[in-house]
């Protein structure tokens, strides 16, 4: 292999669409011996107010203001410059080069998605270049746990308005003996849920993320529905399959308050809890991402103090893939897991620094998709990569959210008898799922 091969020869950006068709970039990468990387950047709509900032135009004469023009600019013109020579090999050398070129906190002068793009797109072609896969590249040898999928079947909150107050509904297939079988589950069970409904006279439309969208009197209505779902597919809830919730609850907190509208109650940070905590003794539930505000932190640690022995207590709005949201969580005892999110920092580098920061402290991590997703299944590979335990890519519907479980179904197949689906024991607390 020559090395002298594998350094930039060009970087260029487009605008592409992506799966509620805004627009997002494109980047290409292409190395001096000819091997290419190409990788694309999503886009959430419940995103953290601490999250690296996405660079929009703001020309209102296209795209509504959505335009990334200027962020591809800023890959084609200033980025490209600075990494052209550079070695693709060399992913935290670059990383670290476009963090202190950008030269601000979150990333607002050239675009977390610009930046994102490029670091992508760096390491796909160095993986192409070294002639193996990205899981396999970003993860070494011991590459060959799969994740357990949590799929969204159910959406509300921003991803469906007029559904439920929370916005995502999850099946989370434990019980399955490897990744194939817990993908046709999770499939057999929406499967199911549009039987369901359809029988109730209820809505089958879809939510961003592919789940179903129909008008609930109330949050709990959902898990009836699911549960009653998952029976129909044969399936017991509580040991094969299990529940989890991202009631995403920034998007509800008004005024230091959670309002649930669908129900017509205001409660405190601490009824919150109480109400999940209901649900948790209730139903199979074994975890709860942004339970709470992002800015709720004494109300996440009466959240950990109340279930933290039980379930998975999950922040994404909270910690926004950030080092030192992590930490400031780990000092606090906030959670006991974290939604990883590339595009909330920005960098490939940076998202590898804060799972190897979680896995330290003892957490759970969950790879994640954005509610505006593109055919790009580079979390697919991260998943593999990092050992994660989990991957959150949305319903078991929609080209965009299949792309990353049909990527894991290949990859699955790829190891052989070296890959390795580890259930049950991807939960952290066997005690209360038991093996
Ligand atoms: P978003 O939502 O991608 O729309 O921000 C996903 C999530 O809250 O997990
Ligand atoms: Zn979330």
């Amino acid at each position: 292999m020559n090395i002298e091969m594998a350094s930039i020869k060009s970087v260029k950006a487009r605008e592409i669409l992506d799966s509620r068709g805004n627009p997002t970039l494109e980047v290409e990468v292409m190395l001096v011996g000819g091997t290419i990387g190409v990788a694309s950047v999503p886009s959430g709509v419940s995103t953290g107010k601490y999250e690296a900032v996405e660079l929009r135009d703001g020309d209102s004469s296209r795209y509504n203001g959505l335009g990334v023009l200027r962020a591809v600019g800023n890959v084609n013109n200033d980025i490209a410059a600075e990494i052209i020579g550079m070695s693709a090999l060399e992913q935290q050398v670059i990383d670290q080069k476009l963090i202190e070129f950008d030269g601000t906190a979150n990333k607002s002068r050239l675009g977390a998605n610009a930046i994102l793009g490029v670091s992508l797109a760096i390491a796909k072609a160095a993986a192409n270049f070294s002639g193996i896969p990205l899981y396999r590249y970003l993860g070494g040898a011991k590459a060959h746990p799969l994740p357990v999928p949590m799929l969204n079947i159910l959406n509300g909150g921003k991803h469906a308005l007029g559904s439920t107050d929370f916005q995502e509904f999850m099946i989370v297939p434990l019980g399955a003996a490897n990744f194939a079988q817990a993908i046709q589950m999770g499939s057999e069970i929406y499967h199911f849920l549009y039987k369901v409904l359809k029988d109730r006279g209820l809505n089958t439309n879809i939510g961003d993320e592919g789940g179903f969208a129909p008008q609930l009197s109330c949050n709990k209505e959902a898990i009836e529905l699911i549960l009653a779902a998952t029976d129909l597919a044969g399936y017991k809830a509580g040991e094969d399959c299990f529940l989890a919730l991202d009631p995403a609850a920034s998007s509800f907190y008004q005024n230091g308050k959670y309002v649930l509208s669908r129900e017509g109650i205001t409660l405190t940070a601490e009824e919150m809890v109480d109400y999940y905590a209901n649900w948790v003794s209730n139903y199979p539930i074994i975890s709860i991402e942004d339970g709470l505000a992002e800015d709720d932190w004494v109300g996440w640690v009466l959240l950990m103090a109340k279930l933290g022995r039980e379930i998975q207590v999950v922040g994404d709005d909270l910690y926004v893939t950030n080092i030192e949201r992590l930490e400031r969580g780990i000092a606090e005892k906030t959670s006991n897991s974290i939604l990883i999110k590339l595009n909330q920092i920005g960098t490939l580098s940076e998202t590898l620094a804060v799972v190897k920061r979680a896995q330290k402290a003892g957490w759970r991590t969950i790879i994640s998709h954005r509610s505006g997703e593109t055919e790009d299944t580079t979390i697919a590979d991260l998943s593999v990569a990092v050992d994660a335990g989990f991957i959150k890519a949305g319903a078991p519907c929609r080209g965009e959210r299949l792309a990353k479980y049909n990527r894991l179904l290949r990859i699955e197949e790829e190891l052989e008898s070296n890959a390795r689906y580890p259930g049950k024991e991807a939960f952290y607390n066997l005690v209360k799922v038991k093996s």
